[in-house]
C-alpha cells in the first residue's frame, strides 16, 4: 500500500482520510460511480492515498464484515457510519493501526480488544496464521459466491418458526427460491427456502450466524447444501437402524437424526478421538438421541454381527482430498499428487465394497466433497462391477443438471454439486439400492424425496435436449 502522508489531505469538504474515504465506498455501494471516478471525484486533496485506502478496505470486505458481525460494532455504536465503520477497522487492523484522526476513531478505539479477539477467531476458524491468509486466492474475485445455507434443526423447532424468528430480526423472507440467478443474485437482508431441501434456508453470503442465539442452541445448523443432500437422499423412515460408516464431526448424523425423528437406531464411526468428541457435544446440542458412537474403524465391523441385522441403509461419507472444499485453495493449486489421489480410492472403494456386505440393506448413499472423478464415479463403477448384480444406481433428482461424469453410462444417475453449477461447495453423491428378486439391471428411479421443481422418473443417462431447457433451473 502507498505510504501515507497523514494529515497531508484534508479536501475542500472538510473530510479527513477516513471520511473520504468511507463517502467513496457509499458512492460504490449506491452505483454513483466506479471507484476511480468517485476516488478523483472526490476533494480530498491526496487522491493516491485514498485510492490505496478504499482499495485496500474493498480487498478486506468480506472478512471485515465477518469481523464487525461477529463483534456487533454497528448493533452497539448506533452513531457510527457502516462504511466509516469498515474503513477504520481496516485501518486498525490490516492498515497502519488507526494513526488518523476524526469523529469514529474514538468509537472504534473503545472495542479494538473485542476487534482483535475476532480477528485471531476467524483465523483459528480457517487454520491460517498470516492476515493475508484470510483474503479469497487470487482469481476467486469471478468465482460465484456460495450462499450462507442454514438448516432448521426440525429435533428442536419448526421452519415457521425459524422463518417467523427471522422476520422479527427484520430479514425478509422470499419465499422458495425459483432459479439459480434469484440464488446468486440474493444480497442484503434477504432469504430464501431452498427448492430441493425441505427445511434448508438460504441467506446471502458472508451472513455469519454463528453468534446467533438459535445456532447456539443448537435450533439452526450452518450446513452446505451440498453436505445435506446425502441424508436427505438417503431418507430413513423413522423407526429404522441406519449406519454412518464415516460419522465425525457429524452433521450429517445430526440430519439423519432429523428425518428419523429421533426414531430408530443410527451406529456411527469414526476413528479421529478429537473429531467424535466434537461431535459428541454437536449431537448433544441438536438434540439427537438415536445414535451410538463408536470410536471404530468402519472396516473392521463384522457386517454378520446381530446387532446389525436390522441395518437397511448406511451413509458412506469417507475421507477424501477435500478438493470440493470452497474455503480451501483452487482446485489447481491444492491438487493432490496422482498417488495419493490412487491412495484414497483405494481406501474408497474397500469402504464402499465392505458396506455393501451388510446382509438387510437396502440403500446406501455414497458421497464425498470431491471434484475428482477418481474418487467418485470411478469407485462407484469399480465396486459395482466387482459386487456382481445385487446392487444398481438409483437415478437421484431427475430435476438437477448436474450430473455425475465418466465414461458408464450409469454416471448420469448421480449427482454433482459445485459452486459455478449449484452455488454450493463441490461435492459428489451417489444412491445405491439393492435389487428386488427379478427386478431388470437397469439403474432404477426409487422412492426417493422429490420436490416440486422434479420431474421425477426420467431416465438415466439425462439427455441432452432437456438439460439445455432446464439451464437456469435450479
Ligand atoms: C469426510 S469426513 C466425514 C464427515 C461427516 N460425515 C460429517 O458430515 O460431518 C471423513 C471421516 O472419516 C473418518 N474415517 C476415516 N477412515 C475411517 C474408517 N476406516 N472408519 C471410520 N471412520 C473413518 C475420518 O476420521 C473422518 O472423520
Amino acid at each position: 500500500m502507498a505510504e501515507r502522508r497523514r494529515g497531508s489531505g484534508r479536501g475542500r469538504s472538510g473530510l479527513g482520510l477516513y471520511g473520504a474515504a468511507a463517502a467513496v465506498l457509499a458512492g460504490l455501494e449506491s452505483g454513483e460511480g466506479s471507484l476511480k471516478t468517485l476516488v478523483y471525484g472526490s476533494s480530498f486533496q491526496n487522491p493516491r492515498l485514498l485510492f490505496a485506502l478504499v482499495s485496500e478496505t474493498l480487498r478486506y470486505s468480506d472478512v471485515l464484515d465477518s469481523i464487525l458481525g461477529a463483534a456487533g460494532l454497528l448493533r452497539i455504536e448506533k452513531k457510527l457510519q457502516p462504511q466509516l465503520a469498515k474503513v477504520l477497522v481496516y485501518d486498525l487492523l490490516f492498515g497502519k493501526g488507526m494513526c488518523g484522526g476524526g469523529r469514529g476513531k474514538a468509537l472504534v478505539l473503545k472495542h479494538r480488544a473485542r476487534l482483535q479477539a475476532e480477528l485471531a477467531r476467524l483465523k483459528v476458524q480457517k487454520k491460517v496464521s498470516r492476515n493475508e491468509d484470510l483474503l479469497p486466492p487470487l482469481g476467486a474475485e469471478d468465482a460465484p459466491r456460495v450462499p450462507r445455507y442454514v438448516r432448521v434443526n426440525t429435533l428442536k423447532t419448526h421452519l415457521d418458526d425459524v422463518v417467523d424468528y427471522f422476520k422479527r430480526q427484520h430479514y425478509s423472507y422470499q419465499g422458495k427460491a425459483g432459479s439459480m440467478e434469484e440464488v446468486s443474485s440474493l444480497s442484503g437482508k434477504k432469504f430464501f427456502l431452498d427448492p430441493h431441501i425441505p427445511e434448508l434456508l438460504i441467506f446471502p453470503p458472508q451472513t455469519d450466524f454463528h453468534d446467533n442465539q438459535l445456532y447456539v442452541a443448537g435450533h439452526i445448523i450452518l450446513q452446505d447444501k451440498a453436505s445435506c443432500l446425502p441424508a436427505f437422499l438417503l431418507n430413513p423412515p423413522p423407526g429404522s437402524h441406519v449406519i454412518d460408516a464415516c460419522a465425525a464431526p457429524g452433521n450429517k448424523t445430526s440430519h439423519l437424526a432429523a428425518i428419523l425423528k429421533n426414531k430408530g437406531r443410527i451406529f456411527a464411526f469414526d476413528l479421529d478421538a478429537k473429531r467424535l468428541a466434537t461431535m459428541s457435544t454437536m449431537l448433544m446440542r441438536a438434540g439427537a438421541t438415536c445414535y451410538q458412537l463408536a470410536h471404530q474403524d468402519f472396516l473392521a465391523t463384522d457386517p454378520r454381527d446381530s446387532k446389525y441385522s436390522q441395518v437397511k441403509y448406511i451413509l458412506l461419507d469417507p475421507s477424501c482430498s477435500g478438493s470440493g472444499m470452497t474455503n480451501r485453495l483452487p482446485v489447481e493449486e491444492n491438487a493432490p499428487l496422482p498417488e495419493r489421489l490412487q491412495a484414497l480410492a483405494g481406501f474408497q472403494r474397500k469402504m464402499l465394497a465392505h458396506a455393501l456386505n451388510f446382509p438387510s440393506l437396502q440403500r446406501l448413499v455414497y458421497s464425498t466433497c470431491s471434484v475428482h472423478q477418481e474418487e467418485s464415479e470411478d469407485v462407484v463403477q469399480d465396486v459395482l462391477q466387482q459386487q456382481g448384480k445385487d446392487f444398481r444406481l438409483v437415478k437421484i433428482l431427475p430435476s438437477w443438471l448436474h450430473r455425475g461424469v465418466g465414461a458408464f453410462a450409469e454416471a448420469k444417475c448421480c449427482l454433482r454439486a459445485s459452486p459455478k453449477e449449484t452455488l454450493t461447495d463441490g461435492f459428489f453423491v451417489a444412491v445405491l439400492e439393492r435389487r428386488r428378486a427379478g427386478a431388470s439391471e437397469e439403474s432404477s428411479t426409487a422412492e426417493l424425496p422429490e420436490t416440486e421443481n422434479s420431474t421425477g422418473g426420467d431416465a438415466c443417462p439425462v439427455p441432452k435436449k432437456r438439460m439445455k431447457q432446464a439451464r437456469s433451473a435450479l
